[in-house]
């Protein structure tokens, strides 16, 4: 088993698939002249089935893949598959943007794929234009839509927040959920921007999404037996139509009960996302290592992973890789 020095038991793997992403979120990536990955840098299919193969013995059985953008990596249905095939993984998540979603909805359901998440923030083409820098909100409507009717249920909204930016969004995604029948969640903006321009006071509290939700449209009551690990705080409507989750990172954190660690596109394994510090797997991968030796590098990564992030505390360090090169 995967456990750390805090006793955390660590089943959930996280795998960036690429760094590369048709829109430019300031919450993530810079406006341009990004630098990605050469792609030999990245994981092949194969790599990471490997990878994910060894941590699936160590106790891992849930997978998320991420970006950048994942449906820009070519034939990702494929890698879908491949995870979906290792037994012992129980599930397997995609976190996308939603642009190619429309196209790819189907190849993804499928390869097995059940979980999805869509990264929107704004209802308003607008709004969606100044926070991702690119066009593209009428095909992320449309990607959600195609979703739902492939069969994905729940399809999982992700609302990055935040003041002075998202506060008339509130409502109206609040809306959308009871409308539509996704679930939405409300992320807290966190110091993982390629700018370097977070700042505490643009963090919109979960709670103060809450306060308005609960005025401007109905008050909201938790649900209860809530998966412990889950990030995500859930609630629904008083009335039971729409349910609606809180990620609190910045004011809640739920780092004790994390149960997850990461691989990058380019096969480095980072035991949080505010690591300063990262194992290199593809050296291992590409250099003949035996599995065994593989295994021993994942343990010793989680073991040595920190108590939590210090976003709270004056010895925060933002680490050096913006989220679009972690992965979400
Ligand atoms: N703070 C909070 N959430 C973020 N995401 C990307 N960057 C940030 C940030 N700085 C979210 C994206 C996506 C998920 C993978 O992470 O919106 O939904
Ligand atoms: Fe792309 Fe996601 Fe980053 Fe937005 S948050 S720029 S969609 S990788």
């Amino acid at each position: 088993m995967l456990v750390d020095s805090f006793g955390r038991v660590h089943t959930n793997l996280r795998i960036s698939v690429t760094d590369r992403c048709n829109i430019r979120c300031f919450y993530c990536m810079p406006a341009d002249n990004v630098v990605f990955m050469n792609r030999r840098e990245l994981l092949t299919f194969e790599e990471i089935e490997r990878f994910a193969r060894v941590a699936v013995s160590l106790g891992v059985n849930k997978i998320r893949l991420t970006g950048g953008e994942p449906l820009v990596r070519r034939e990702l249905h494929r890698l879908v598959r491949m995870l979906c095939d290792i037994p012992g993984v129980l599930d397997i998540g995609v976190t996308t943007n939603g642009i190619l979603l429309g196209e790819q909805a189907q190849e993804l359901w499928d390869a097995g794929l059940r979980r999805l998440n869509v990264s929107l923030d704004a209802l308003s083409p607008e709004k969606f234009r100044e926070i991702t820098r690119r066009d593209g909100f009428e095909k992320v409507i449309e990607g959600i839509q195609v979703a739902q009717r492939v069969g994905f249920d729940p399809v999982k909204i992700n609302a990055v927040s935040v003041r002075g930016l998202t506060e008339d969004e509130i409502i109206p995604l609040g809306r959308f959920a009871r409308e539509t029948g996704v679930e939405m969640r409300f992320i807290e903006f966190m110091p993982l921007d390629a700018d370097n321009a977070w700042e505490r006071e643009k963090v919109l509290f979960a709670h103060e999404i809450i306060e308005t939700l609960s005025n401007g449209i109905m008050p909201l009551a938790p649900v209860p037996d809530q998966n412990p690990h889950a990030p995500a705080t859930e609630f629904e409507f008083a009335d039971g139509v729409g349910r609606i989750g809180f990620i609190a990172s910045v004011s809640q954190p739920f780092c004790m009960s994390c149960d997850r660690f990461r691989l990058t596109a380019d096969g480095k394994i980072r035991n949080c996302l505010f690591s300063l510090e990262e194992t290199d797997i593809k050296s291992m991968l590409r250099g003949g290592e035996p599995d065994e030796a593989i295994a021993r590098a994942i343990v010793e990564s989680v073991s040595a992973k920190k108590e939590g992030h210090e976003i709270n505390t004056a010895r925060f360090i933002q680490p050096d890789r913006p989220m679009y090169s972690i992965g979400g």
